[in-house]
Protein backbone atom coordinates (compact mmCIF):
# COMPACT_ATOMS: atom_id res chain seq x y z
CA UNK A 1 0.00 0.00 0.00
CA UNK A 2 1.53 3.52 -0.77
CA UNK A 3 0.94 6.02 1.61
CA UNK A 4 1.33 9.78 0.40
CA UNK A 5 2.52 12.53 2.71
CA UNK A 6 1.00 15.72 2.10
CA UNK A 7 3.51 18.79 1.98
CA UNK A 8 3.62 20.50 5.50
CA UNK A 9 2.84 24.13 5.60
CA UNK A 10 7.00 24.75 5.74
CA UNK A 11 7.32 22.49 1.97
CA UNK A 12 4.47 24.84 0.37
CA UNK A 13 5.80 28.34 1.56
CA UNK A 14 9.30 27.03 0.50
CA UNK A 15 8.39 25.93 -2.94
CA UNK A 16 6.70 29.08 -3.78
CA UNK A 17 7.51 32.18 -1.97
CA UNK A 18 10.47 32.82 -4.36
CA UNK A 19 8.35 32.39 -7.50
CA UNK A 20 7.13 35.33 -9.10
CA UNK A 21 3.76 36.03 -8.12
CA UNK A 22 3.39 33.59 -5.62
CA UNK A 23 0.18 34.62 -3.50
CA UNK A 24 -2.57 33.18 -5.29
CA UNK A 25 -0.69 29.75 -6.10
CA UNK A 26 0.11 29.57 -2.81
CA UNK A 27 -3.65 29.85 -1.31
CA UNK A 28 -4.14 27.27 -4.29
CA UNK A 29 -1.87 24.78 -3.13
CA UNK A 30 -3.28 24.93 0.54
CA UNK A 31 -6.66 24.53 -0.47
CA UNK A 32 -6.23 21.94 -2.71
CA UNK A 33 -4.00 20.22 0.20
CA UNK A 34 -7.04 20.90 2.95
CA UNK A 35 -10.03 21.54 1.15
CA UNK A 36 -10.12 25.27 2.64
CA UNK A 37 -7.91 27.59 4.05
CA UNK A 38 -7.30 26.97 7.35
CA UNK A 39 -6.85 29.63 10.12
CA UNK A 40 -3.44 27.54 10.53
CA UNK A 41 -2.98 27.54 6.48
CA UNK A 42 -3.99 31.94 6.27
CA UNK A 43 -0.85 32.41 9.52
CA UNK A 44 1.78 30.67 7.29
CA UNK A 45 1.15 32.34 4.38
CA UNK A 46 0.52 35.84 6.06
CA UNK A 47 3.97 34.96 7.88
CA UNK A 48 5.90 33.15 4.80
CA UNK A 49 5.09 35.97 2.20
CA UNK A 50 4.98 38.97 4.87
CA UNK A 51 1.50 39.74 4.15
CA UNK A 52 -0.13 41.81 7.44
CA UNK A 53 -3.13 38.86 8.58
CA UNK A 54 -6.01 41.77 8.78
CA UNK A 55 -4.84 42.48 4.95
CA UNK A 56 -4.85 38.66 3.69
CA UNK A 57 -8.19 37.82 5.23
CA UNK A 58 -9.87 40.83 3.18
CA UNK A 59 -8.11 39.63 0.22
CA UNK A 60 -9.18 35.85 0.53
CA UNK A 61 -12.35 36.59 1.80
CA UNK A 62 -13.14 38.91 -1.42
CA UNK A 63 -12.50 35.44 -3.84
CA UNK A 64 -15.85 33.60 -3.97
CA UNK A 65 -13.50 30.42 -4.47
CA UNK A 66 -11.60 29.74 -1.50
CA UNK A 67 -13.51 28.22 1.18
CA UNK A 68 -13.29 29.30 4.99
CA UNK A 69 -14.83 26.25 7.03
CA UNK A 70 -13.73 22.60 6.65
CA UNK A 71 -17.63 21.64 6.68
CA UNK A 72 -17.79 22.93 2.91
CA UNK A 73 -14.70 21.65 1.74
CA UNK A 74 -16.85 19.14 -0.67
CA UNK A 75 -19.83 21.50 -1.16
CA UNK A 76 -19.87 21.53 -5.15
CA UNK A 77 -20.67 24.87 -6.66
CA UNK A 78 -23.41 25.26 -9.41
CA UNK A 79 -23.60 27.98 -12.40
CA UNK A 80 -26.56 29.92 -12.39
CA UNK A 81 -25.28 32.17 -14.97
CA UNK A 82 -28.69 33.58 -17.00
CA UNK A 83 -28.46 30.37 -19.71
CA UNK A 84 -28.14 27.51 -17.09
CA UNK A 85 -31.18 29.09 -15.18
CA UNK A 86 -33.02 28.00 -17.80
CA UNK A 87 -31.34 24.79 -17.96
CA UNK A 88 -33.07 23.86 -14.55
CA UNK A 89 -29.67 24.90 -12.32
CA UNK A 90 -31.97 25.91 -9.59
CA UNK A 91 -33.47 22.23 -9.61
CA UNK A 92 -29.58 21.05 -10.06
CA UNK A 93 -28.75 23.27 -6.85
CA UNK A 94 -31.51 21.39 -4.73
CA UNK A 95 -30.53 18.01 -5.92
CA UNK A 96 -26.50 18.94 -5.27
CA UNK A 97 -26.94 20.55 -2.30
CA UNK A 98 -24.93 22.96 -3.79
CA UNK A 99 -23.33 26.77 -3.66
CA UNK A 100 -24.27 28.85 -6.36
CA UNK A 101 -21.70 30.46 -9.05
CA UNK A 102 -21.87 32.96 -11.29
CA UNK A 103 -21.57 31.86 -14.98
CA UNK A 104 -18.93 29.66 -15.26
CA UNK A 105 -18.26 29.92 -18.63
CA UNK A 106 -19.81 27.24 -19.98
CA UNK A 107 -23.32 27.98 -21.80
CA UNK A 108 -22.95 25.89 -25.09
CA UNK A 109 -22.48 22.93 -22.47
CA UNK A 110 -24.68 23.48 -19.34
CA UNK A 111 -24.98 23.00 -16.61
CA UNK A 112 -21.56 23.16 -15.14
CA UNK A 113 -20.62 21.99 -11.54
CA UNK A 114 -17.16 22.32 -10.28
CA UNK A 115 -16.57 20.04 -7.31
CA UNK A 116 -12.71 19.37 -6.09
CA UNK A 117 -11.17 21.11 -8.27
CA UNK A 118 -12.94 19.02 -11.44
CA UNK A 119 -15.48 20.94 -13.52
CA UNK A 120 -18.40 18.46 -14.65
CA UNK A 121 -21.20 19.47 -17.03
CA UNK A 122 -25.06 18.09 -16.99
CA UNK A 123 -28.79 19.49 -16.57
CA UNK A 124 -29.09 16.56 -13.79
CA UNK A 125 -27.33 15.27 -10.65
CA UNK A 126 -27.34 11.96 -12.12
CA UNK A 127 -25.84 12.65 -15.57
CA UNK A 128 -22.99 15.25 -14.91
CA UNK A 129 -19.94 14.43 -16.70
CA UNK A 130 -16.27 15.96 -16.62
CA UNK A 131 -15.17 16.20 -20.57
CA UNK A 132 -13.11 19.12 -22.35
CA UNK A 133 -14.95 21.99 -23.22
CA UNK A 134 -17.11 21.38 -26.65
CA UNK A 135 -14.75 22.74 -30.09
CA UNK A 136 -16.76 25.06 -32.02
CA UNK A 137 -19.03 24.22 -34.88
CA UNK A 138 -18.13 23.48 -38.67
CA UNK A 139 -17.98 26.76 -40.00
CA UNK A 140 -20.85 27.64 -41.78
CA UNK A 141 -19.95 30.53 -43.74
CA UNK A 142 -18.05 30.73 -46.96
CA UNK A 143 -15.55 32.82 -45.16
CA UNK A 144 -12.26 32.54 -43.74
CA UNK A 145 -11.28 31.84 -40.21
CA UNK A 146 -8.19 33.43 -38.49
CA UNK A 147 -8.12 32.05 -34.76
CA UNK A 148 -10.11 28.92 -35.10
CA UNK A 149 -8.30 27.96 -38.59
CA UNK A 150 -6.46 25.46 -37.19
CA UNK A 151 -8.59 24.63 -33.77
CA UNK A 152 -10.37 21.52 -35.09
CA UNK A 153 -7.38 19.54 -36.35
CA UNK A 154 -7.03 16.75 -34.54
CA UNK A 155 -3.86 16.93 -32.08
CA UNK A 156 -4.17 20.55 -32.28
CA UNK A 157 -3.56 21.09 -28.64
CA UNK A 158 -0.03 19.08 -28.60
CA UNK A 159 2.87 20.72 -29.76
CA UNK A 160 3.74 18.39 -32.50
CA UNK A 161 -0.05 18.83 -33.98
CA UNK A 162 0.29 22.79 -33.63
CA UNK A 163 3.55 22.44 -35.56
CA UNK A 164 1.64 20.47 -38.54
CA UNK A 165 0.19 23.45 -39.39
CA UNK A 166 2.70 26.17 -39.54
CA UNK A 167 2.76 26.83 -35.93
CA UNK A 168 5.66 28.69 -34.30
CA UNK A 169 6.50 29.44 -38.13
CA UNK A 170 5.99 33.32 -36.90
CA UNK A 171 8.10 33.20 -33.59
CA UNK A 172 10.51 31.88 -36.17
CA UNK A 173 10.06 34.37 -38.70
CA UNK A 174 9.87 37.19 -35.86
CA UNK A 175 13.38 36.29 -34.30
CA UNK A 176 15.24 35.57 -37.74
CA UNK A 177 13.94 38.16 -40.21
CA UNK A 178 11.87 40.51 -38.39
CA UNK A 179 12.83 43.52 -35.74
CA UNK A 180 10.66 43.94 -33.06
CA UNK A 181 9.35 47.11 -34.47
CA UNK A 182 8.53 45.38 -38.01
CA UNK A 183 6.48 42.86 -35.78
CA UNK A 184 4.44 45.89 -34.75
CA UNK A 185 4.13 47.05 -37.74
CA UNK A 186 2.44 43.92 -38.89
CA UNK A 187 0.17 44.17 -35.69
CA UNK A 188 -0.63 48.00 -36.33
CA UNK A 189 -1.29 47.86 -39.94
CA UNK A 190 -4.15 44.90 -39.79
CA UNK A 191 -6.56 47.10 -37.75
CA UNK A 192 -6.50 44.49 -34.91
CA UNK A 193 -8.51 45.31 -31.91
CA UNK A 194 -8.46 44.07 -28.47
CA UNK A 195 -11.02 41.30 -28.22
CA UNK A 196 -11.25 41.33 -24.42
CA UNK A 197 -14.00 44.23 -24.52
CA UNK A 198 -12.72 47.44 -24.69
CA UNK A 199 -11.93 47.06 -28.49
CA UNK A 200 -8.06 49.16 -28.05
CA UNK A 201 -5.59 48.95 -30.82
CA UNK A 202 -3.51 46.16 -29.80
CA UNK A 203 -0.38 47.44 -32.06
CA UNK A 204 -0.64 50.57 -30.59
CA UNK A 205 -0.39 49.54 -26.74
CA UNK A 206 2.59 47.56 -27.89
CA UNK A 207 4.21 50.42 -29.36
CA UNK A 208 3.51 52.20 -26.27
CA UNK A 209 4.92 49.48 -24.21
CA UNK A 210 7.90 49.40 -26.49
CA UNK A 211 8.37 52.79 -25.98
CA UNK A 212 8.50 53.00 -22.30
CA UNK A 213 11.42 53.19 -20.17
CA UNK A 214 12.13 50.34 -17.34
CA UNK A 215 12.23 46.63 -16.55
CA UNK A 216 11.66 43.91 -16.72
CA UNK A 217 8.20 44.42 -19.18
CA UNK A 218 5.57 41.74 -18.99
CA UNK A 219 3.14 40.42 -21.25
CA UNK A 220 0.12 39.30 -19.46
CA UNK A 221 -2.45 37.20 -21.22
CA UNK A 222 -5.96 37.57 -19.54
CA UNK A 223 -7.65 34.31 -19.44
CA UNK A 224 -9.89 35.22 -16.59
CA UNK A 225 -13.31 35.52 -19.16
CA UNK A 226 -16.32 36.14 -16.57
CA UNK A 227 -18.41 38.05 -18.48
CA UNK A 228 -21.62 36.11 -18.28
CA UNK A 229 -22.60 34.39 -21.87
CA UNK A 230 -18.51 34.29 -22.85
CA UNK A 231 -17.01 31.15 -23.37
CA UNK A 232 -14.47 31.97 -26.32
CA UNK A 233 -11.01 32.24 -24.41
CA UNK A 234 -12.03 28.40 -23.00
CA UNK A 235 -12.06 26.85 -26.39
CA UNK A 236 -9.10 28.55 -27.79
CA UNK A 237 -7.07 27.50 -24.55
CA UNK A 238 -8.53 23.99 -24.24
CA UNK A 239 -8.03 23.01 -27.84
CA UNK A 240 -5.02 25.56 -29.49
CA UNK A 241 -2.87 26.61 -26.83
CA UNK A 242 0.28 27.08 -28.33
CA UNK A 243 -1.72 29.61 -30.27
CA UNK A 244 -2.09 31.68 -27.18
CA UNK A 245 2.02 30.76 -25.80
CA UNK A 246 2.81 31.83 -29.90
CA UNK A 247 1.01 35.16 -29.15
CA UNK A 248 2.73 35.56 -25.60
CA UNK A 249 6.18 35.03 -27.56
CA UNK A 250 5.47 37.68 -30.27
CA UNK A 251 3.90 40.47 -27.93
CA UNK A 252 7.45 39.98 -25.82
CA UNK A 253 9.73 39.74 -28.58
CA UNK A 254 7.87 42.73 -30.16
CA UNK A 255 7.63 44.99 -26.82
CA UNK A 256 10.98 43.80 -25.12
CA UNK A 257 9.07 41.78 -22.36
CA UNK A 258 11.24 39.05 -20.77
CA UNK A 259 8.40 37.52 -18.70
CA UNK A 260 4.73 36.69 -19.59
CA UNK A 261 1.68 35.04 -17.22
CA UNK A 262 -1.20 33.78 -18.14
CA UNK A 263 -4.44 34.51 -15.32
CA UNK A 264 -6.79 32.09 -15.98
CA UNK A 265 -9.97 31.99 -14.39
CA UNK A 266 -10.31 29.07 -11.47
CA UNK A 267 -13.49 27.45 -13.29
CA UNK A 268 -11.64 26.52 -15.76
CA UNK A 269 -9.53 23.50 -14.50
CA UNK A 270 -9.29 21.51 -17.53
CA UNK A 271 -7.73 24.38 -19.56
CA UNK A 272 -5.37 24.64 -16.65
CA UNK A 273 -4.04 21.05 -17.33
CA UNK A 274 -4.10 21.63 -20.94
CA UNK A 275 -1.97 25.00 -20.71
CA UNK A 276 0.40 23.11 -17.77
CA UNK A 277 1.29 20.73 -20.42
CA UNK A 278 1.65 22.85 -23.73
CA UNK A 279 3.80 24.85 -21.26
CA UNK A 280 5.82 22.84 -20.44
CA UNK A 281 6.37 21.39 -23.96
CA UNK A 282 7.38 24.41 -25.49
CA UNK A 283 9.63 24.70 -23.13
CA UNK A 284 11.49 21.46 -23.27
CA UNK A 285 11.65 22.15 -27.00
CA UNK A 286 13.38 25.88 -26.41
CA UNK A 287 10.37 27.92 -27.57
CA UNK A 288 10.23 29.27 -24.23
CA UNK A 289 13.48 30.05 -21.50
CA UNK A 290 16.94 31.49 -22.76
CA UNK A 291 18.04 32.11 -26.84
CA UNK A 292 14.80 30.86 -28.33
CA UNK A 293 15.29 29.17 -31.26
CA UNK A 294 19.10 30.03 -31.06
CA UNK A 295 18.38 34.12 -30.89
CA UNK A 296 18.79 36.33 -27.86
CA UNK A 297 15.31 36.65 -27.10
CA UNK A 298 14.52 35.14 -23.76
CA UNK A 299 11.15 34.51 -22.65
CA UNK A 300 9.27 32.68 -19.67
CA UNK A 301 5.36 32.18 -19.15
CA UNK A 302 4.18 31.64 -15.36
CA UNK A 303 0.50 29.99 -15.03
CA UNK A 304 -1.31 31.26 -12.03
CA UNK A 305 -5.27 30.84 -11.53
CA UNK A 306 -7.65 33.21 -10.28
CA UNK A 307 -9.78 32.75 -7.67
CA UNK A 308 -13.77 33.49 -8.79
CA UNK A 309 -13.86 36.99 -8.40
CA UNK A 310 -15.65 38.49 -12.06
CA UNK A 311 -13.36 42.02 -11.23
CA UNK A 312 -10.18 40.74 -11.94
CA UNK A 313 -10.54 40.72 -15.51
CA UNK A 314 -10.56 44.37 -15.38
CA UNK A 315 -6.70 44.80 -16.43
CA UNK A 316 -5.65 46.61 -13.38
CA UNK A 317 -7.87 44.73 -10.79
CA UNK A 318 -5.79 41.65 -12.16
CA UNK A 319 -2.83 43.10 -11.96
CA UNK A 320 -3.02 43.93 -8.36
CA UNK A 321 -4.49 40.37 -7.96
CA UNK A 322 -1.09 38.32 -9.44
CA UNK A 323 0.89 41.24 -7.11
CA UNK A 324 -1.17 39.46 -3.92
CA UNK A 325 -2.85 42.79 -3.08
CA UNK A 326 -6.47 43.45 -2.78
CA UNK A 327 -8.34 43.13 -6.19
CA UNK A 328 -9.84 46.49 -6.47
CA UNK A 329 -9.54 48.11 -10.00
CA UNK A 330 -6.22 50.61 -9.45
CA UNK A 331 -7.44 54.43 -10.17
CA UNK A 332 -6.06 55.23 -14.29
CA UNK A 333 -3.95 57.37 -15.53
CA UNK A 334 -0.99 55.77 -15.22
CA UNK A 335 -2.06 52.94 -17.51
CA UNK A 336 -0.20 49.51 -17.71
CA UNK A 337 1.69 50.49 -20.79
CA UNK A 338 4.00 52.24 -18.20
CA UNK A 339 2.63 51.01 -15.00
CA UNK A 340 1.45 47.71 -15.24
CA UNK A 341 2.85 44.51 -13.04
CA UNK A 342 5.09 45.48 -10.07
CA UNK A 343 4.65 49.16 -11.67
CA UNK A 344 6.79 48.61 -14.52
CA UNK A 345 5.98 48.50 -18.37
CA UNK A 346 2.70 45.42 -19.10
CA UNK A 347 1.32 44.08 -22.21
CA UNK A 348 -2.37 43.19 -20.94
CA UNK A 349 -3.93 41.14 -23.66
CA UNK A 350 -7.21 39.05 -24.26
CA UNK A 351 -6.64 35.49 -25.33
CA UNK A 352 -8.25 35.55 -28.62
CA UNK A 353 -6.28 39.08 -29.56
CA UNK A 354 -3.19 36.74 -28.92
CA UNK A 355 -4.51 34.16 -30.86
CA UNK A 356 -4.91 36.28 -33.90
CA UNK A 357 -1.20 37.71 -34.17
CA UNK A 358 0.70 34.60 -35.12
CA UNK A 359 -1.67 33.53 -38.04
CA UNK A 360 -1.24 38.06 -38.62
CA UNK A 361 2.47 37.30 -38.44
CA UNK A 362 2.81 34.21 -40.74
CA UNK A 363 -0.09 35.50 -43.55
CA UNK A 364 0.49 39.57 -43.23
CA UNK A 365 -1.04 42.51 -42.28
CA UNK A 366 -3.31 42.75 -45.52
CA UNK A 367 -4.44 39.09 -45.37
CA UNK A 368 -5.87 39.57 -41.90
CA UNK A 369 -7.76 42.64 -42.55
CA UNK A 370 -9.45 41.84 -45.62
CA UNK A 371 -11.17 38.88 -43.42
CA UNK A 372 -13.75 41.29 -42.56
CA UNK A 373 -16.88 42.83 -44.65
CA UNK A 374 -17.75 46.30 -45.63
CA UNK A 375 -14.61 47.99 -44.47
CA UNK A 376 -14.05 46.30 -41.49
CA UNK A 377 -11.29 44.82 -40.45
CA UNK A 378 -10.22 41.14 -39.39
CA UNK A 379 -12.62 38.67 -37.51
CA UNK A 380 -14.11 37.88 -33.95
CA UNK A 381 -15.40 35.20 -31.97
CA UNK A 382 -18.60 35.06 -31.04
CA UNK A 383 -20.03 32.91 -28.23
CA UNK A 384 -23.47 31.93 -29.31
CA UNK A 385 -25.88 31.20 -26.28
CA UNK A 386 -29.77 30.82 -24.87
CA UNK A 387 -32.74 30.29 -27.04
CA UNK A 388 -31.13 29.31 -29.89
CA UNK A 389 -30.71 25.84 -32.02
CA UNK A 390 -26.83 25.37 -32.68
CA UNK A 391 -25.24 27.22 -29.76
CA UNK A 392 -21.32 27.66 -29.87
CA UNK A 393 -18.24 29.75 -30.77
CA UNK A 394 -18.76 31.32 -34.16
CA UNK A 395 -16.07 33.23 -36.28
CA UNK A 396 -17.42 36.00 -37.94
CA UNK A 397 -16.09 38.26 -40.36
CA UNK A 398 -16.20 41.78 -38.76
CA UNK A 399 -19.61 43.44 -40.25
CA UNK A 400 -20.87 40.30 -40.70
CA UNK A 401 -25.28 41.08 -39.77
CA UNK A 402 -26.44 39.38 -36.93
CA UNK A 403 -29.79 37.68 -38.34
CA UNK A 404 -27.28 35.73 -40.52
CA UNK A 405 -25.38 34.52 -37.70
CA UNK A 406 -28.34 34.13 -35.71
CA UNK A 407 -30.59 32.35 -38.43
CA UNK A 408 -28.67 31.15 -41.10
CA UNK A 409 -25.48 30.09 -39.47
CA UNK A 410 -26.99 29.30 -35.98
CA UNK A 411 -30.41 28.16 -37.10
CA UNK A 412 -32.54 30.54 -35.66
CA UNK A 413 -35.15 29.76 -32.18
CA UNK A 414 -36.50 26.48 -31.32
CA UNK A 415 -39.20 26.01 -34.22
CA UNK A 416 -42.70 28.02 -32.98
CA UNK A 417 -41.14 30.99 -31.38
CA UNK A 418 -39.35 34.28 -31.96
CA UNK A 419 -36.45 35.97 -30.78
CA UNK A 420 -37.75 38.37 -28.48
CA UNK A 421 -34.03 39.70 -27.75
CA UNK A 422 -30.23 39.33 -27.32
CA UNK A 423 -27.53 40.73 -24.72
CA UNK A 424 -24.17 42.28 -26.62
CA UNK A 425 -20.55 41.96 -24.66
CA UNK A 426 -22.32 39.39 -22.79
CA UNK A 427 -24.34 41.05 -20.22
CA UNK A 428 -22.30 44.39 -20.17
CA UNK A 429 -24.26 45.60 -23.49
CA UNK A 430 -27.15 45.05 -22.24
CA UNK A 431 -30.39 44.24 -24.71
CA UNK A 432 -30.97 44.72 -28.40
CA UNK A 433 -34.11 43.88 -29.91
CA UNK A 434 -36.84 44.96 -32.42
CA UNK A 435 -35.81 46.47 -35.82
CA UNK A 436 -32.07 46.96 -33.88
CA UNK A 437 -31.52 43.33 -34.54
CA UNK A 438 -30.79 44.64 -38.01
CA UNK A 439 -27.45 45.56 -36.92
CA UNK A 440 -24.31 43.88 -38.38
CA UNK A 441 -21.52 42.33 -35.95
CA UNK A 442 -18.70 45.56 -35.78
CA UNK A 443 -18.48 48.36 -33.31
CA UNK A 444 -19.94 51.26 -35.19
CA UNK A 445 -23.01 49.48 -36.12
CA UNK A 446 -23.83 48.41 -32.56
CA UNK A 447 -22.95 51.54 -31.01
CA UNK A 448 -25.35 53.25 -33.17
CA UNK A 449 -27.96 51.44 -31.29
CA UNK A 450 -26.50 52.49 -27.72
CA UNK A 451 -24.16 48.94 -27.00
CA UNK A 452 -21.29 47.34 -27.85
CA UNK A 453 -19.97 44.31 -28.99
CA UNK A 454 -17.08 43.96 -26.39
CA UNK A 455 -15.92 40.09 -26.18
CA UNK A 456 -18.50 39.28 -28.51
CA UNK A 457 -20.75 36.99 -25.65
CA UNK A 458 -24.71 37.32 -27.20
CA UNK A 459 -27.18 35.46 -25.41
CA UNK A 460 -30.64 34.81 -27.19
CA UNK A 461 -34.22 35.22 -24.99
CA UNK A 462 -36.99 33.85 -27.11
CA UNK A 463 -40.87 34.40 -26.70
CA UNK A 464 -41.12 32.51 -23.59
CA UNK A 465 -38.80 34.91 -21.27
CA UNK A 466 -39.85 37.26 -19.40
CA UNK A 467 -37.49 40.05 -20.01
CA UNK A 468 -37.94 41.49 -16.23
CA UNK A 469 -36.53 39.02 -14.61
CA UNK A 470 -33.85 38.10 -16.89
CA UNK A 471 -32.69 42.35 -16.45
CA UNK A 472 -33.22 41.77 -12.12
CA UNK A 473 -30.94 38.58 -12.68
CA UNK A 474 -28.44 40.64 -14.85
CA UNK A 475 -28.14 43.18 -11.86
CA UNK A 476 -28.42 41.11 -9.53
CA UNK A 477 -25.10 39.70 -10.83
CA UNK A 478 -23.71 43.11 -11.42
CA UNK A 479 -23.80 43.58 -7.42
CA UNK A 480 -22.65 40.58 -6.66
CA UNK A 481 -19.40 40.83 -8.41
CA UNK A 482 -19.12 44.93 -7.91
CA UNK A 483 -15.85 45.01 -6.02
CA UNK A 484 -17.48 47.84 -3.56
CA UNK A 485 -14.89 50.76 -4.02
CA UNK A 486 -16.74 52.98 -5.66
CA UNK A 487 -20.27 53.95 -3.80
CA UNK A 488 -22.36 54.63 -6.57
CA UNK A 489 -21.84 51.07 -8.34
CA UNK A 490 -22.05 48.83 -5.23
CA UNK A 491 -25.33 50.78 -4.15
CA UNK A 492 -26.73 51.89 -7.25
CA UNK A 493 -26.76 48.04 -8.89
CA UNK A 494 -28.04 46.86 -5.42
CA UNK A 495 -30.76 49.29 -5.59
CA UNK A 496 -31.71 48.48 -9.23
CA UNK A 497 -31.65 45.01 -8.59
CA UNK A 498 -34.23 45.65 -5.68
CA UNK A 499 -36.91 47.70 -8.44
CA UNK A 500 -35.89 45.04 -10.72
CA UNK A 501 -36.92 42.23 -8.25
CA UNK A 502 -40.27 45.01 -7.30
CA UNK A 503 -38.92 45.56 -3.75
CA UNK A 504 -39.89 48.92 -2.45
CA UNK A 505 -39.54 52.15 -4.39
CA UNK A 506 -41.63 54.38 -6.38
CA UNK A 507 -45.04 52.95 -6.88
CA UNK A 508 -45.63 55.27 -9.77
CA UNK A 509 -43.90 54.68 -13.01
CA UNK A 510 -42.64 58.08 -14.26
CA UNK A 511 -41.31 58.22 -10.74
CA UNK A 512 -39.81 54.67 -11.02
CA UNK A 513 -38.05 55.73 -14.23
CA UNK A 514 -36.56 58.69 -12.86
CA UNK A 515 -35.77 56.93 -10.03
CA UNK A 516 -33.90 54.18 -12.12
CA UNK A 517 -32.15 57.01 -14.83
CA UNK A 518 -31.27 58.92 -11.89
CA UNK A 519 -28.70 55.59 -10.37
CA UNK A 520 -27.54 54.80 -13.60
CA UNK A 521 -26.16 58.12 -14.64
CA UNK A 522 -24.85 58.63 -11.14
CA UNK A 523 -22.99 55.14 -11.73
CA UNK A 524 -21.86 56.07 -15.14
CA UNK A 525 -20.61 59.77 -14.11
CA UNK A 526 -18.68 58.27 -10.63
CA UNK A 527 -17.47 54.64 -11.64
CA UNK A 528 -13.96 54.02 -11.60
CA UNK A 529 -13.93 50.94 -14.25
CA UNK A 530 -16.28 49.22 -17.09
CA UNK A 531 -18.46 47.55 -14.57
CA UNK A 532 -20.41 50.35 -12.80
CA UNK A 533 -20.23 52.12 -16.58
CA UNK A 534 -21.68 49.30 -18.37
CA UNK A 535 -24.52 47.74 -15.81
CA UNK A 536 -27.26 50.89 -16.17
CA UNK A 537 -27.51 49.58 -19.70
CA UNK A 538 -29.66 47.02 -18.75
CA UNK A 539 -32.22 48.92 -17.51
CA UNK A 540 -31.76 52.01 -20.03
CA UNK A 541 -32.58 48.92 -23.00
CA UNK A 542 -35.01 47.21 -21.16
CA UNK A 543 -36.95 50.72 -21.04
CA UNK A 544 -36.20 51.33 -24.71
CA UNK A 545 -37.23 47.80 -26.01
CA UNK A 546 -39.83 46.85 -23.58
CA UNK A 547 -41.64 49.65 -21.74
CA UNK A 548 -45.33 47.96 -21.67
CA UNK A 549 -43.31 45.21 -19.51
CA UNK A 550 -41.63 48.08 -17.10
CA UNK A 551 -45.16 49.45 -17.07
CA UNK A 552 -46.74 45.90 -16.10
CA UNK A 553 -43.87 45.53 -13.13
CA UNK A 554 -43.88 49.12 -12.12
CA UNK A 555 -48.14 48.11 -11.57
CA UNK A 556 -47.48 44.88 -10.03
CA UNK A 557 -45.28 46.39 -7.14
CA UNK A 558 -47.26 49.35 -6.38
CA UNK A 559 -50.03 46.58 -5.57
CA UNK A 560 -47.81 44.41 -3.69
CA UNK A 561 -46.06 47.46 -1.80
CA UNK A 562 -50.10 48.73 -1.33
CA UNK A 563 -50.75 45.01 -0.08
CA UNK A 564 -53.88 45.34 -2.31
CA UNK A 565 -53.70 41.97 -3.93
C1 LIG B 1 -15.40 44.45 -15.22
C2 LIG B 1 -14.46 44.10 -16.34
C3 LIG B 1 -14.19 42.77 -16.60
C4 LIG B 1 -13.32 42.43 -17.63
N1 LIG B 1 -13.09 41.11 -17.88
C5 LIG B 1 -12.23 40.77 -18.86
C6 LIG B 1 -11.93 39.39 -19.10
O1 LIG B 1 -12.44 38.50 -18.43
N2 LIG B 1 -11.06 39.10 -20.10
C7 LIG B 1 -10.45 40.09 -20.85
O2 LIG B 1 -9.64 39.79 -21.71
N3 LIG B 1 -10.72 41.38 -20.65
C8 LIG B 1 -11.58 41.74 -19.67
N4 LIG B 1 -11.83 43.06 -19.44
C9 LIG B 1 -11.10 44.06 -20.26
C10 LIG B 1 -9.69 44.27 -19.71
O3 LIG B 1 -9.72 45.28 -18.71
C11 LIG B 1 -8.69 44.71 -20.80
O4 LIG B 1 -9.25 45.76 -21.53
C12 LIG B 1 -8.31 43.57 -21.75
O5 LIG B 1 -7.86 42.44 -21.07
C13 LIG B 1 -7.19 44.07 -22.69
O6 LIG B 1 -6.91 43.10 -23.65
P1 LIG B 1 -7.28 43.34 -25.19
O7 LIG B 1 -6.76 44.70 -25.54
O8 LIG B 1 -6.58 42.26 -25.91
O9 LIG B 1 -8.75 43.26 -25.28
C14 LIG B 1 -12.71 43.44 -18.42
C15 LIG B 1 -13.00 44.78 -18.16
C16 LIG B 1 -13.86 45.11 -17.13
C17 LIG B 1 -14.16 46.54 -16.88
S1 LIG C 1 -17.13 50.73 -10.80
FE1 LIG C 1 -17.83 49.13 -9.38
S2 LIG C 1 -16.60 47.35 -9.86
FE2 LIG C 1 -15.57 49.13 -10.79
S3 LIG C 1 -14.11 49.85 -9.26
FE3 LIG C 1 -15.99 50.96 -8.85
S4 LIG C 1 -17.11 49.69 -7.34
FE4 LIG C 1 -15.51 48.41 -8.23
Amino acid sequence: MTVTTLPTNHQLIEQWRRQPAPLLPLLHAFHERDGYLSEDAMRSVATGLRIPIAELFGTVTFYHHFKRDANERSVPRVCTGPVCVRFGAGQLLEELDGQPMPCAGRCDDPIPVLRDGTAFAGTRAGSLTAHLSPLPPPHPGDFEECVFAHIREPGRAKLDGYRATGGYEALRRAVEELSPEGVIGLVTENGLAGRGGAGFPTGQKWTAVARASGGPKTVVCNADEGEPGCFKDRAILCHDPHAVIEGMLLAGYATGASRGFIYLRYEYPEAFRVLHHALKEAEDAGLLGDSILGSDFAFRIHLRRGAGAYICGEETSLLNSLEGKHPFPRNRPPYPVTHGYEDLPTVVNNVETLAAAAPIVRRGARWYANLGLNGQAGTKIISLSGDIQRPGNYEVPMGLPLKTLLYDWAGGPEAGHTIQAVTMAGLSGGFLAGDDLDVTLDEPSIRSKGSFLGAGGIMVFDDRRDMIAVARDAMAFFAHESCGKCFPCRIGTQRITERLAGEAGPTELSAWIDEVADLGQTMKAMSACGLGLAAPLITESLLKYFPKDVARHVERTGHDVRGDR
